[in-house]
């Protein structure tokens, strides 16, 4: 396939590179795209250099777009690229969007077909959640889901990562720490803040959770309630997350669906010191799932914990898994 990649040089943009070589993904051609402010420098791909270019106007030269730029730039050239080619969207631009597929190859693979050469890549923090949930949905029926988040700087892109280790140094060397790319100083604190607030008093985040994990479980009963955290990790979102379910579950039981689960380490043995970490989780394809233990507030509940790297299976790699299955000749 020709391969064209919008916003390259960015967090995601450099994840999708390594996750394309790594999988050995079938690229007979590679275009990268970012702004013109980055056109002109290289990036290497399987041993060759390969020159970022300035994103030009109209359709792009490829098969497949995986673009990762930003919801404004998707919503306005999206459509655009999607009459020659098939975009795969990090965006939230189309997520809610009845006639667009919202993905994880995992649990929803039979909803792209009949695509209309536009699908989309889901929030990371709700693809990390529902690898998880949704095996110990079909198990046990999730009827409601309380989760909060510890999400990491690169969840807001690379210049997120870049101020938390600027304004770290800053810190230590007792100098005032700047924010511009999170709304307070990230080192040394947690902010419960992500995206704009909406008039019920969540945020756009927290209610991406809600509306993402039903369309992908195809399971509008389920209510979700979340609390989206910003904290001072590099990568890695981890989510504490207690279910209730229809039916009687055991920790036994969900342990025993999780070690199964496609896309997920079961890594719950606390007496070992081990369970999920960003530290563990990081650059791992798998979502770590651990502290699985009967919740003691709701009679068929359950809390655990879980790790993904977001900008892998939040983002680059369910990306590359997506384009992946159209390879597969029942994809439209
Ligand atoms: P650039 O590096 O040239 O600014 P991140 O999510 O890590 O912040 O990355 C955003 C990505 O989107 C970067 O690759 C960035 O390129 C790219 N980008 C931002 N604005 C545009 C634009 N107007 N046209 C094309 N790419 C853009």
């Amino acid at each position: 396939m020709k391969v064209g990649i919008v916003g390259a040089t960015g967090a995601v943009g450099q994840e999708l590179l390594k996750v394309l070589e790594d999988r050995n993904f079938p690229v007979s051609e590679l275009r990268l795209y970012a702004s013109s402010r980055s056109a002109g420098k290289t990036v290497r791909f399987r041993g060759k250099e390969i020159a970022i270019e300035a994103l030009p106007e109209g359709p792009l030269p490829v098969d497949v777009v995986l673009a990762s730029a930003g919801g404004s730039l998707s919503k306005q050239y999206a459509p655009v690229w999607a009459q020659k080619s098939v975009v795969i969207d990090n965006s939230s631009a189309f997520r809610y969007d009845p006639d667009v597929p919202l993905i994880v190859p995992e649990i929803n693979a039979q909803a792209l077909k009949g695509h209309k050469n536009l699908i989309a890549n889901p929030n990371c923090t709700t693809a990390i959640l529902v690898m998880a949930l949704y095996p110990l949905h079909e198990a046990f029926g999730a009827k409601r889901v309380i989760v909060s988040t510890y999400q990491s700087s690169s969840g807001a892109g690379a210049s997120g990562m870049q101020e938390l280790l600027e304004g770290t140094r800053a810190y230590l060397e007792g100098k005032p720490v700047q924010n511009k790319t999170f709304v307070h100083p990230l080192p040394f604190n947690v902010i419960p803040h992500i995206d704009s607030f909406q008039d019920n008093g969540y945020t756009k985040e927290e209610m991406k959770v809600l509306w993402e994990t039903q369309k992908i479980m195809g399971d509008s009963s389920v209510k979700v309630s979340c609390t989206a955290v910003r904290v001072p990790t590099l990568r890695v979102h981890s989510e504490a997350v207690t279910v209730e379910f229809d039916r009687p579950v055991s920790v036994e039981g969900a342990r025993e669906v999780l070690s199964q689960a496609p896309g997920v380490d079961l890594v719950d043995d606390p007496a070992n010191k081990l369970y999920p970490l960003p530290y563990t989780a990081t650059g791992k394809y798998n979502v770590e799932v651990g502290r699985i233990r009967k919740n003691l507030v709701f009679d068929n509940g359950l809390d655990f914990f879980v790790s993904g790297d977001q900008l892998l299976k939040g983002a680059a790699l369910n990306a590359v898994q997506i384009a992946e299955l159209l390879l597969e000749p029942v994809a439209k």
